[in-house]
């Protein structure tokens, strides 16, 4: 299927590795321009270079930190001194510790406040201007089941994700009538350095070595594995493009339908 976003510019946060980079070498091989960014200017140097060998779409690379106003406006400023619009934005610049409650500190909450949602709440208002005066606009946050589901072990990333999930829904209200759509994605366990880190946090408060706590994360999901970055990017490109052009307001879950309790099993 051509996804028609052949000479869109697409801002893509969080996207040296993992669910971004996938988003990012997907809409490039349909022609799209990506504008990347992650903290490590190195990574995100060697994302670019993957990206360019892999297709003829062009690539600029914002190094900054998506928790701070300043360096996202940067990368949107950076994107409109090059291109000239934004016609794409997808968010997945985030991360959150697992733990208990009784083991979480107060930095924690708002460490992952301050990312994932505030991170995701200031890009979109960096861009929305642009798109609003272009008349139409295409954005996804990439959030989490966690947001639609609890899991106690994973608080930290639910609030913020629930707190997305609100968000994006009042945008879609909002922006809609400028041509602008707002949906989010919610992955459960996708196998990424994000996962591997929380799947050794889990080891860690379960008692367990990391290969029991793959198996009882996988133990969660019916379709029995976790999920690959390109079967996230799959679903969040089709809802970012205009073959999707009448989602607004949707919240989807990819996530093989798993069941939240993973701490419990
Ligand atoms: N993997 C999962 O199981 C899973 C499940 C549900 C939801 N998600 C969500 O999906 C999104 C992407 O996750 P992922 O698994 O792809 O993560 P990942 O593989 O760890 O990649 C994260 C990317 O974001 C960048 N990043 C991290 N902190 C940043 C910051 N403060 N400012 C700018 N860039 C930052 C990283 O580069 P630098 O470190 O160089 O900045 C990297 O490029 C996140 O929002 C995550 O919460 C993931």
């Amino acid at each position: 299927m051509d996804l028609g976003v052949r000479d869109k510019v697409a801002l893509i946060t969080g996207a040296s590795k993992g669910i971004g980079f996938a988003c990012a070498r997907l809409l490039g091989g349909e022609g799209c321009a990506v504008v990347i960014t992650a903290r490590n200017a190195e990574n995100l140097e060697a994302a670019a270079n993957k990206l360019r060998a892999e297709g003829e779409a062009e690539v600029l690379v914002v190094a900054g930190d998506m928790g701070r106003t300043d360096d996202v406006q940067r990368a949107v400023d950076a994107t409109m001194d090059r291109f000239g619009r934004i016609d794409i934005l997808i968010t997945c610049a985030g991360s959150s510790p697992g733990g208990l409650l009784e083991d979480l500190t107060e930095e924690q909450f708002f460490g992952s406040l301050n990312l994932k949602f505030m991170g995701y709440v200031r890009t979109c208002r960096a861009v929305i201007p642009h798109m609003k005066a272009a008349g139409e606009g295409s954005i996804v946050l990439v959030v989490g089941n966690d947001g639609l589901k609890p899991s106690y072990w994973e608080m930290t990333a639910g609030i913020a994700n629930a707190a997305d999930i609100n968000f994006a829904s009042s945008l879609a209200e909002q922006y809609a009538p400028h041509g602008i759509r707002t949906n989010t994605v919610n992955p459960g366990p996708v196998n990424t350095d994000r996962w591997d880190g929380l799947e050794k946090a889990f080891a860690r408060d379960k008692g367990v070595d990391q290969a029991t706590a793959h198996d009882l994360a996988v133990a969660s999901i019916p379709i029995g594995r976790i999920c690959e970055p390109d079967e996230v990017a799959n679903l969040v490109a089709f809802i970012a493009s205009p073959r999707a052009s009448f989602v607004n307001g949707a919240h989807i879950p990819i996530d093989g339908a798993q069941r939240k309790g993973i701490m419990d099993t």
